[in-house]
């Protein structure tokens, strides 16, 4: 079967546009301390990445997810939400968004063509989003108190926000 390749762009437009506001709440609440800087560093790749999916979308004349301001909201809340929790759990945010992530992104790359301007994109989202997920790992997100049912309950939300988006 023919990869989808505006379903590809419209959910991976929407996810770097999750991230982006995931960041911004954690942020909003993390200010000014040890973590902030990495978190920062985080949330300007995800800028690029976003930026970048949007250019791609407009090139492709590909209508954006109609859940975006959902996104704008339950992104943001999930940042500030886990950063509220504390530091650690902020960094366990990032692992399970990111695993899930990874995972979505390797599928995109299987069904893709080598040496398009969408393969090599995912390609460059995809290695930064691996960073993420270990730097997260090297800043104690496994001590997080509850760390499993957390993870457990972020990777389910965010699968689902891929579902909706792929198909709203
Ligand atoms: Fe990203
Ligand atoms: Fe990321």
């Amino acid at each position: 079967m023919k990869p989808d390749i505006h379903a590809m762009i419209r959910v991976n437009h929407a996810g770097e546009y999750g991230a982006t506001r995931i960041y911004a709440g954690q942020l909003a609440v993390l200010k000014n301390r040890g973590i902030t800087p990495l978190i920062q560093h985080m949330a300007d790749q995800e800028k690029k990445h976003f930026e970048a999916f949007d250019a791609l979308m407009r090139e492709n004349r590909v209508r954006p997810t109609l859940l975006s301001p959902l996104w704008h909201i339950a992104g943001f809340a999930l940042g500030a939400g886990s950063a509220l929790l504390g530091k650690r759990a902020a960094m366990a945010c990032t692992v399970a968004v990111e695993s899930v992530i990874d995972e979505h992104y390797q599928d995109q790359l299987d069904q893709l063509e080598d040496n398009t301007p969408l393969k090599t994109l995912i390609e460059t989202c995809h290695q930064e989003e691996l960073e993420h997920r270990h730097t997260s790992l090297e800043n104690d997100a496994e001590k997080m108190k509850g760390y499993k049912p957390f993870t457990t309950a972020v990777k389910a939300a965010s699968k689902l926000a891929i579902f909706l988006s792929k198909r709203i």
